[in-house]
């Protein structure tokens, strides 16, 4: 069939091929409807009246959308009808849920089921964010098993709701995959591996510039370095955490958002937005640190959330672009 590889592996098949865990296509498959569903919302939200709040804030203060709402209840089902999961820890929801025994399984999954909430409205790529950890030994299933460093997780990934539908997840092992929904069968299909572009010609920054009042003095010197170095860099920012570590994966350069004075933790939370972003940017050869943060410069994966909606302050991308700003970090003492 013309411009069809009829050869190419859907998620299901490749999970079990690379991993050999049942268990793991199970979660990978929920996760995998959760995304056709949220996708599905999302195209048809102007038709079926989906946009705009829905009237509660959750437990980070955000103003919450009919949509994220719906995401969610899309996400929560799937996870807990698979058979598979001990305990879930969404954005939308103040308190981690947990499986009861007798559906439960050996894994932990934290999510965000929509990031980008500001462009839900205005049509902007939106996505899924997921982190996976494995219960401890002997666990019944408790916060304790999903309050852990990033190094902890077994599995990470991403879902971006754009012109196509692109899953993007790792096992550790140096790799990440790209798989792409091919709407004529259903089905997410292998399309590229996942490589930082580290050096190369783009020069990328990204981040909420309105915000740089605020920032300290590292910060602002690595933007302005950016702007005024004789080949200046190109200023790329969509606003939603899944669109814009997307792009500096594939395109490289540098996702910050760091602390400030008004916000001394940033405002990406750990567990559904740090670290998965940040074990996909190692995994694809780049760097996730927090700036400095808690006295240290250090990595994202080595921070311990103190809570389930925890936050940390980022800056990743590829390696060069990161060295900048510990540069400013060390000029600055
Ligand atoms: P969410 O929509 O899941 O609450 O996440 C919003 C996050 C993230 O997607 C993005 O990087 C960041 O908020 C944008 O924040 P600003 O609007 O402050 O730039
Ligand atoms: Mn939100
Ligand atoms: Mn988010
Ligand atoms: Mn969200």
């Amino acid at each position: 069939m013309s411009g069809v590889d009829v050869n190419a592996p859907t998620l299901g098949s490749f999970v079990m091929r690379n991993t050999k865990d049942p268990e793991l296509v199970i979660l990978m498959n929920a996760i995998a409807l959760s995304c056709k569903q949220i996708a599905t919302a999302v195209k048809r939200a102007g038709i079926a009246k989906l946009y705009g709040l829905a009237g509660e804030q959750n437990s980070t203060g955000d103003d919450q959308k009919m949509l994220d709402v719906m995401s969610n209840e899309i996400m929560i089902n799937a996870l807990r009808n698979s058979g598979v999961c001990s305990v879930l820890v969404s954005e939308e929801d103040e308190d981690p849920i947990i499986v009861p025994e007798a559906d439960n399984g050996k894994y932990c999954v934290a999510f965000d089921p929509l990031d980008g909430s500001s462009n839900i409205d205005c049509n902007v790529s939106v996505g899924t964010i997921f982190g996976v950890y494995e219960k401890e030994p002997g666990s019944k299933g408790t916060t304790a098993d999903i309050l852990r460093a990033g190094d902890d997780m077994i599995c990470a990934g991403y879902c971006v709701y754009s012109s196509a539908v692109e899953l993007v997840f790792s096992f550790k092992g140096g790799a990440a995959y790209c798989f792409c929904l091919d709407p004529n069968i259903g089905e997410f299909v292998s399309t590229r591996l996942m490589k930082l572009p580290d050096g190369g010609g783009k020069t990328i920054y990204s981040c909420n510039e309105g915000n740089s009042k605020h920032w300290d003095q590292p910060i602002k010197d690595t933007i302005e370095y950016f702007k005024t170095t004789p080949k200046p860099y190109t200023a790329r920012y969509v606003g939603s955490m899944v669109a814009d570590v997307h792009r500096t994966l594939l395109y490289g350069g540098i996702f910050i958002y760091p602390a400030d004075k008004k916000s001394p933790k940033g405002k990406l939370r750990i567990l559904y937005e740090g670290f998965p972003m940040a074990m996909l940017i190692e995994q694809s050869g780049g760097i996730a640190s927090t700036g400095l943060f808690k006295g240290k410069v250090g990595r994202v994966m080595d921070v311990i959330p103190e809570d389930i909606h925890d936050r940390c302050p980022i800056i990743m991308g590829g390696a060069r672009d990161v060295k900048i700003v510990y540069d400013m970090y060390k000029k600055a003492g």
